[in-house]
C-alpha cells in the first residue's frame, strides 16, 4: 500500500525483493492451476489476435468464476495446511518427499530459491503438521539463545550418511521475477500484433500461481504469531497480490481480520441472559488498530523467524507494521481494521474477472507507466498503480458500447449476502460473475490502448473528476489536479497525493503515446519489424516503453523537466522515422 509516510522511512526497511525461482513436483500434478484467472485466461495468446472475426473476450460462465472470498477461503484453508523449509541447494525432490509423506500424504509442493532454496509443502491433511512439528527439533546454538517458537517455516538439516543430493546437481529452476524491461521490450518485439505484444507481457508479468500460494502461506505463517493473542483472527492478503493485477514481485499487502472474535458478525438474542467479553476500552477505532498493530509489530520482529526491519508505522492514515520477508523475498504491509481497502481488492478481482481485456488492459498500462515513472514503489506525488487501475475502468465504462458496469449497476445486482455496509459507507454490489449481463463490444485490445491514450491525453482533468460508481465524470469538488472518486468512500479523492507536475507528465505522455500509435511506422510489425521479418526492432508497445517516449513528451525525469516545443518534438520523431525507411531501403 502507498501511505503518506516518509521517504526515508520507507526507504529503511525496503530490501530488494530477491530472485524468487521456483521449480515444480510432486509428478507436477498440481502444476493446474486452480484460480479461475488463470483457468479464464491460460496462455491464451489466440484469443487476442487482432484478425479473429466477432472476437470473444468475454468471460463464459462455464468457467465457473469463483467469486473472492470462495478463493480467498480456499487458499486461506490450503495454506494452513502448509509449511515452508528451508533446503540444502542439492536436496533430492523424491527423498525429500519421502521423508516428509511419513507425517501424511502431501498434495503439492513446489521449490523456489530465495537466498537459498525453499519449499513449500501442502499436506493433504493439517493433522500432519501436528505430527510434523512433534518430530522438528528447536535448534541448539552454542554462542546464542533462541526464541523457542515452533512457527511454520523449517529447515532441512542433514547430519546423518543419507546423501540427500543423491548425486544430483541442483535442479533446473523457473525464474519467477519480472525480466527485465529491456528484455521484456525485446520479447514484445518478436510478436506479430500488438494484441500478441500486450497479451505476451501480461503472461511474462502476472503472478503465478505458485507465488499466490506463496503469498497466502506468508499471511498464514503471521497469523500463527497473531494468534497468540487473537488465535481466532485471519490475516487475508488484498492488493494486487489477490486482486488479478499483481506483478511478479509486488508488494504483500495483508489486512489482520478480527472479525471472527470481535462477533461483529455475531447477532445478540434479543432478550434473556447473554455473556460479553470484560474488554479494555480504546479511545478510538484508529487507537485500538494502533495499538493492535502496536504489539504484533512487537512480536513480529521480535520472534518472527524471516521477518526483518520491522517498522511500525502507526501514524499514517492507514496504520501499518512493515518489514521484509526474507524467506519469501515479499515487502510486507500489515493493516488492521482494513475493510474497505478488501473491498476495494474485492471489487477490482471482479472487474478483472468479466472480460479479459480488462486485465490485459490494466497491465499495459501500468508497465507504460512504471516504464516512465509515472508510478513509483516509493510513496510521493505520483500517481498509484491503484488510481491507474481506476482510470482503466473508467475508461472502459466510457466506451460507446460500455465494456464494464458502473458500480451502481453491480450494486442493484446485488443479493442479500452480498450487502455489505463499512463504517457507514454502503460497499454492497454484487459477487456472483454469472448475474451480470455484459454488452457486446467487440473492440481489439489495440485499439482501446490507442483509446485509452487518446481518452486521458484529453481529459478535462482541471474540471472533472473520475467516478466509476456512476460510470461518467463529475464535476471537480475540490480543487485537487487528478480527483478520482474513492468508490466506497465518496467524500475521498483516490489521488489526493498526485501534484499538478505529475499529472501534466501523464497527460503529456498519454498524448506522446497516441500520437506514436497512429504513425504506421510504430505499429506495424510487417513494415520491417516482428517475427515475420526477423528483425526486432523495438515496435508498438514495446516502443512505448522506451524511455525515448519519454524523452519526445518532455518528460524525461522528475527532477530534470526541459520541455522541448511541439514541434521539435514532432522534428525528432520524424527523422527517426525517415532513418527508419532509409534503413529498410
Ligand atoms: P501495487 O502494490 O502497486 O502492485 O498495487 P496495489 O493495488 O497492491 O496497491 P497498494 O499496495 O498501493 O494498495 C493496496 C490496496 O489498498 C489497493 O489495491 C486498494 O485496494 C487499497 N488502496 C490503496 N490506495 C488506496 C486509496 O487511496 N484509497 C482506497 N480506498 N484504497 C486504496
Ligand atoms: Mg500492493
Amino acid at each position: 500500500m502507498r501511505f503518506h509516510v516518509s521517504l526515508s522511512a520507507a526507504m529503511a526497511s525496503s530490501i530488494a525483493v530477491c530472485r524468487l525461482r521456483m521449480r515444480g513436483s510432486l509428478s507436477r500434478c498440481f502444476k493446474k492451476v486452480d484460480s479461475c484467472f488463470q483457468r479464464k485466461f491460460g496462455t491464451s495468446t489466440d484469443a487476442t489476435k487482432t484478425d479473429a472475426p466477432n472476437k470473444k473476450y468475454k468471460i463464459e460462465p462455464k468457467d465457473g468464476s469463483k467469486s473472492f472470498y470462495t478463493v480467498q477461503e480456499e487458499k486461506i484453508e490450503q495454506a494452513e495446511r502448509s509449511v515452508l523449509i528451508s533446503c540444502p541447494a542439492k536436496t533430492n525432490e523424491k527423498k525429500f518427499l519421502q521423508y516428509l509423506s511419513r507425517h501424511g500424504d502431501i498434495n503439492k509442493c513446489f521449490f523456489y530459491e530465495s537466498y537459498g532454496t525453499y519449499a513449500v509443502v501442502e499436506f493433504a491433511n493439517k493433522e500432519s503438521l501436528k505430527s510434523l512439528h512433534e518430530g522438528t527439533a528447536i535448534p541448539s546454538i552454542n554462542h546464542e539463545a533462541t526464541v523457542p517458537f515452533k512457527s511454520r517455516l523449517l529447515s532441512l538439516r542433514n547430519t546423518g550418511p543419507l546423501d540427500l543430493s543423491n548425486g544430483q546437481s541442483a535442479p533446473q529452476c523457473q525464474p519467477q521475477t519480472t525480466i527485465p524491461i529491456n528484455d521484456l521490450i525485446q520479447r514484445m518485439s518478436k510478436e506479430d500484433s500488438i494484441d500478441q505484444q500486450i497479451s505476451s507481457l501480461t503472461e511474462t508479468y502476472q503472478l503465478t500461481e505458485e507465488n499466490v500460494c506463496l503469498r497466502f502461506l506468508v499471511c498464514s505463517l503471521l497469523k500463527d504469531i497473531a494468534a497468540a493473542y487473537f488465535p481466532e483472527c485471519t490475516i487475508r492478503p488484498f492488493g494486487s497480490s489477490v486482486n488479478g493485477f499483481g506483478k511478479l514481485g509486488c508488494d504483500l499487502d495483508m489486512f489482520l481480520d478480527l472479525d471472527g472474535i470481535s462477533g461483529r458478525n455475531l447477532k445478540k438474542p434479543k432478550a434473556g441472559l447473554s455473556l460479553e467479553y470484560q474488554t479494555k476500552r480504546s479511545a478510538s477505532e484508529r487507537a485500538a488498530t494502533q495499538s493492535i498493530l502496536s504489539v504484533i509489530g512487537e512480536c513480529v520482529d521480535q520472534f518472527g523467524p524471516g521477518c526483518v526491519g520491522v517498522q511500525k508505522i502507526l501514524q499514517a492514515r492507514c496504520p501499518l507494521v512493515r518489514f521484509a520477508h526474507q524467506p519469501s523475498g515479499f515487502q510486507c504491509d500489515l493493516t488492521a481494521n482494513n475493510r474497505v481497502a478488501m473491498k476495494s481488492s474485492e471489487l477490482l478481482y471482479l472487474y478483472g474477472g468479466l472480460d479479459q481485456r480488462v486485465r490485459y488492459l490494466v497491465f499495459s498500462v501500468r508497465c507504460w507507466a512504471r516504464a516512465h515513472s509515472i508510478t513509483s514503489s516509493i510513496p510521493g506525488a505520483w500517481i498509484t498503480n491503484f488510481s491507474l487501475t481506476v482510470m482503466v475502468l473508467f475508461f472502459l465504462q466510457r466506451r460507446t458500447i460500455p465494456i464494464l458496469p458502473t458500480l451502481d449497476h453491480l450494486k442493484e445486482l446485488a443479493g442479500p449476502i452480498d450487502k455489505s455496509v463499512i463504517e457507514g459507507n454502503d460497499c454492497t454490489f454484487v459477487s456472483d460473475f454469472t448475474k451480470i449481463q455484459l454488452q457486446d463490444n467487440t473492440e481489439t485490445l489495440e485499439q482501446l490502448l490507442q483509446e485509452f491514450f487518446e481518452f486521458y491525453g484529453t481529459f478535462a482533468f482541471n474540471r472533472m473528476s473520475i467516478n466509476i460508481r456512476k460510470g461518467r465524470e463529475q464535476n471537480k469538488p475540490e480543487v485537487s489536479p487528478l480527483h478520482i472518486q474513492n468508490p466506497f468512500e465518496p467524500a475521498l479523492n483516490v489521488s489526493k497525493n498526485v501534484n499538478g507536475t505529475q499529472l501534466e507528465r501523464f497527460v503529456a505522455l498519454c498524448r506522446e503515446s497516441a500520437w506514436m500509435l497512429q504513425q504506421r511506422e510504430f505499429n506495424l510489425p510487417h513494415s520491417g519489424n516482428g517475427a515475420s521479418t526477423g528483425n526486432n526492432a523495438p515496435w508498438g508497445l514495446a516502443a512505448l516503453l522506451m524511455p525515448s517516449v519519454s524523452q519526445a513528451a518532455g518528460v524525461k525525469s522528475r527532477k530534470k523537466r526541459k520541455r522541448e516545443p511541439a514541434s521539435e518534438r514532432i522534428k525528432g520523431l520524424l527523422d527517426s522515422l525517415k532513418n527508419r525507411e532509409e534503413k529498410k531501403s
